[in-house]
């Protein structure tokens, strides 16, 4: 057998192996893919909460750090509390279901507020009200009981 270089069934898996590498490139730095991993990011902060997370959010709480119509931006938990009515907590993701900025301010309309491209978020729900984000933001409930806050 004589050598004649690649044959054209190996320049077509060498092609095939090119397009499906770029097609990832494309798709893991896209918009899209922005939003699916946002969305991920956003639930494993509030479903994966560290000891030290939990301790910051209750103390946010019984501190008064939080308040109806002033919610704690707890950057080192990546969450948010609010106290959307009086006595009733909760606790948001502060990873944006759009592209996974940090949702770090509050609006004079109450609204939680990423920076990065303005969407806005429900205190109370989590719901977009404001896109380009089209999710809501995770969330749990903190309830308080004497000293003792449970997060479920
Ligand atoms: S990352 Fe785009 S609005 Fe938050």
């Amino acid at each position: 057998m004589t050598d004649r270089g690649p044959d054209r069934r190996s320049v077509l898996r060498a092609g095939a192996a090119i397009t499906i590498a770029g097609f990832s490139v494309s798709v893991v730095s896209g918009c899209g893919a922005g939003k699916n991993n946002a969305g991920t990011q956003a639930a494993a902060t509030v479903n994966d909460l560290s000891d030290q997370a939990k301790q910051a959010i209750a103390a946010a709480i019984t501190s008064g750090k939080v308040a109806v119509g002033k919610p704690a931006f707890l950057a080192d938990a990546q969450v948010i509390v609010t106290e959307p009515t009086r006595g009733q907590y909760r606790v948001f993701s502060n990873i944006c279901t759009h592209q996974a900025a940090r949702v770090d301010q509050v609006n004079a309309k109450g609204n939680l507020v990423c920076s990065l491209h303005g969407s806005e978020f429900d205190p109370a729900t989590g719901e977009a009200k404001v896109g380009p984000a089209g999710k809501p933001l995770p969330s749990k409930v903190a309830t308080v009981s004497g000293n003792q806050v449970t997060i479920s």
